[in-house]
């Protein structure tokens, strides 16, 4: 089949490697795509948030599947567009994408069906900020009702801060959500689903703060590893069971059926796992550990997805053993992000593209945040985060940052979920 990925991130790097991989992929693109994305896959110019331009795309390459890794184009509606057009596309419909979208939609799936998550409250009017500030902190979860790529959410035990970041919100014309605090480490879990069946890809753990010791501001994402040492054997099917299935089942009763990969963002609590998020697409940078273990053709697991045809597959294979990755940030990020700067090393192995381009010289050149994902693979975390950073280490990009205990504490067994006071 061919398949055409839609999106520029490390995310859809480690998608198209993943499908470069499987024998029934017989042509692959990428749009926009990077320069990484470019050595496993045709790249072709497309504003990916236009149902229209990605639409024409997809007809005039003859794919037979789409798959689309952000979610703007599918807040936007591009896999409706697709789908119209007759192309199976792996994606929420725009409806369906809400679950990320809105968080307001979310929060009223989840008390639906009965999903544990955390209590809330818009507000919209900056009179009623203080009053429902004093109803949830310390410590405050102060979030932007909207997408917001990671960054719109603060947590924090500090009342100005708090108060600041809303009212910022406000001024924007944004409604603030306000959350209680769930306490517990965090797992992120990825779930194929096509409507109706559900199935778990490997738990992962993200590292949202940009400094070592989880310190500094909220960003997309720093690190990542999979699957979790420190998680009891029954987790994956416990999540399923109390917190994915219910929401998938209570959004095709209200007629709004989750077809693509619906990510349950989780705070383990010492009274059980509890929902942070969703979000109605892949994660990055899990998804580059996840992937780097997946044994499974990728493409024919997509589009048994996309086709409603999940019952039937085989159970997903796994390689044995942990893969890590860190992800390499731009002087200034998650701030304003400095670009152009040359990297060096860039195409070594496990090295996944993000904010890259490649200049008429040959030379790939920085061009985002988020630069690259660097992936590392081995029998255990350790051996996996060794890999990681001896990779880190033979690239070069001025002024780049990057964590260095990303799964550090897991590998050394300091991770656990609280127990019930
Ligand atoms: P979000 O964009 O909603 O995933 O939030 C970003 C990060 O903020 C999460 O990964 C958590 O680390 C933290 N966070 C968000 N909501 C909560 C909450 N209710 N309790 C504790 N931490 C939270
Ligand atoms: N890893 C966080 C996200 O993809 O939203």
């Amino acid at each position: 089949m061919r398949v055409l990925v839609i999106g520029s991130g490390a995310r859809e790097h480690a998608l198209a490697l993943a499908l470069s991989r499987d024998p029934s992929v017989v042509a692959l693109a990428c749009a926009p795509g990077n320069a990484g994305i470019a050595a496993v896959a045709e790249l072709y110019g497309v504003d990916s948030a236009d149902p229209a331009e990605v639409t024409a795309l997809a007809q005039r390459w003859q794919a037979d599947l789409v798959v689309i890794g952000p979610e703007v184009p599918l807040v936007a509606g591009v896999a409706d567009a697709v789908r119209a057009a007759g192309i199976a596309c792996f994606g929420p419909s725009a409806k369906a994408a809400r679950i990320e979208g809105s968080k307001a939609f979310a929060k009223e799936i989840m008390a639906a069906a009965g999903v544990p998550t955390a209590t809330s409250e818009i507000v919209d009017n900056p009179a009623r900020l203080d009053a429902a500030l004093g109803r949830f902190g310390p410590t405050y979860v102060v979030k932007d009702d909207g997408l917001a790529a990671g960054k719109g959410v603060v947590v924090t035990s500090d009342l100005a801060a708090a108060r600041a970041h809303a009212m910022t919100l406000l001024d924007g014309g944004h409604p603030v959500l306000l959350e209680s605090f769930l306490e517990g480490p965090e797992a992120s879990l990825f779930c194929l689903v096509d409507g109706r069946t559900v199935v778990p890809l490997l738990p992962a753990q993200d590292f949202k703060r940009v400094g070592d010791g989880d310190s500094g501001p909220n960003t997309g994402g720093m690190g990542a590893y999979a699957p979790l040492p420190w998680a009891s054997p029954d987790l994956v099917e416990t999540i399923v069971k109390t917190i994915v299935q219910p929401v998938v089942n209570e959004m095709d009763a209200q007629g709004v059926p989750f077809s693509g990969l619906l990510y349950a963002g989780l705070a383990l609590t010492p009274s059980g796992p509890q929902v942070i998020e969703f979000n109605c697409r892949f994660g990055d940078p899990e998804t580059q550990a996840v992937l780097a273990l997946l044994r499974s053709p990728l493409g024919v697991v997509l589009k048994a997805v996309a086709t409603g045809d999940l019952a039937s597959q085989p159970p997903l294979e796994w390689a044995p053993g942990s893969a890590v990755t860190v992800v390499v940030a731009a002087e200034g990020y998650p701030g304003r992000p400095r670009t152009g700067d040359v990297i060096a090393g860039s195409e070594a192995e496990g090295v996944l593209h993000a904010g890259t381009r490649r200049r008429d010289d040959g030379a790939v050149v920085s061009i985002g945040g988020r630069v690259l994902s660097v992936v590392g693979v081995g029998a255990d975390l350790e051996e996996a985060r060794q890999e990681a950073y001896r990779r880190v280490e033979n690239l070069h990009l001025a002024g780049s940052h990057h964590r260095t205990d990303i799964a550090l504490r897991a590998s050394r067994g300091e991770v656990a979920v609280p127990v019930a006071r």
